[in-house]
């Protein structure tokens, strides 16, 4: 994929808008800002000026109209500290306007007139046509960042010509991931459904893990009775799964593996993981990168992207409209 590379553009004495994901903790040592130094470190060397831009969870609204309501807990002032060693500015979050999200012209324009220059580094965020993902590309020169690279480069191989069989492993809280079922269909060989999910798509009663989709591809794991793990009994066949597998992708953990007593899917399931040593593995996302680094794997597996929800809209899409965006 031909991108638009940051080497390419002079930044010396220039205002480098940089768009990075901050929907995270303000800890130097979180994934998503280690990911995004390289690219501030190149900034920084070569002389720009860098204001960082940058969005934190989803503002709640006023009931009547589209007007997003501050709230302290999701400033992002407490990241200041953090980039101050780039001698970066760090703007308050994006989503208390709602220009962000709506994609409103004149608030591209107001982002457009802080800076020369336009830095995407927030893969996480390139699958929303927000105005800080798809707007500003169109009004200033443009460049992804190192990481946002790597990332397309690396999930580009779960598409391209992936060892098979591939299996997915799509769990976690957020109902939306079902929406992707289809589209993951077209390209794995086998889905193998857990966390909260399996509860979405009903049949509660159902007593052992059950097959569904285009060519039974879907496997749906069983719940504890609290929800909040999965059984034994999926746990099993998921492991079985895994172990002949070419390419696996996970997306999401299987249970609460924060807590001691709901850990058992998580730990089985990504070990079986990284004990395939054949297979190409991936895995993204905020919880399961959480879930890697508390059981220590994140240096078994190939790949661990940034991206949750942009991670699936990639696999399935081949792209993303903060890509498409950097491309006219
Ligand atoms: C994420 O945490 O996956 C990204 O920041 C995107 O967040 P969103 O789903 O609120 O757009």
């Amino acid at each position: 994929m031909n991108l638009p590379k940051l080497t390419e553009l002079d930044v010396s004495g220039k205002k480098v808008l940089l768009r990075l994901d901050l929907d995270t903790n303000p800890d130097p040592n979180d994934l998503r800002i280690k990911a995004s130094e390289e690219t501030l470190n190149y900034l920084k060397d070569n002389g720009a000026e860098i204001i960082i831009l940058a969005h934190k969870g989803r503002p709640s609204h006023e009931a009547t109209e589209y007007k997003p309501i501050f709230d302290e807990s999701l400033s992002l002032k407490p990241f200041q500290s953090i980039f101050d060693k780039w001698n970066a500015k760090v703007e308050e979050n994006l989503r208390f306007d709602p220009g962000e999200e709506g994609n409103d012209p004149e608030f591209v324009r107001r982002l457009a007139d802080l800076g020369d220059i336009y830095v995407n580094e927030a893969f996480a965020d390139s699958h929303r046509e927000h105005a800080s993902i798809v707007g500003l590309p169109k009004l200033l020169p443009h460049a992804v960042g190192f990481r946002f690279e790597k990332e397309v480069e690396n999930l580009s191989k779960v598409f391209g010509q992936p060892r098979r069989p591939v299996i997915f492993l799509l769990s976690g809280l957020k109902k939306d991931k079902l929406d992707y079922l289809p589209g993951l269909e077209k390209f794995c060989d086998k889905i193998l459904i857990g966390g909260r999910l399996p509860d979405y798509l009903g049949d509660e009663a159902l007593e052992s893990v059950r097959t569904q989709g285009e060519d039974q591809k879907e496997i749906v794991g069983n719940l504890v009775m609290d929800k909040e793990d999965i059984t034994l009994n999926t746990i099993e066949r998921f492991e079985k799964e895994i172990k002949s597998a070419g390419t696996i992708v996970v997306s999401g953990p299987p249970g609460k593996f924060e807590e001691e007593g709901h850990r058992q899917g998580t730990e089985r399931v990504f070990k079986a993981v990284v004990e395939n040593k054949s297979a190409f593995k991936v895995a993204g996302g905020g919880d399961t990168e959480k879930a890697i680094t508390l059981l220590q794997l994140s240096d078994k597996l190939d790949w661990v992207s940034v991206g949750g929800g942009a991670m699936l809209d990639f696999l399935v899409n081949k792209t993303l409209p903060g890509i498409e965006a950097m491309k006219n």
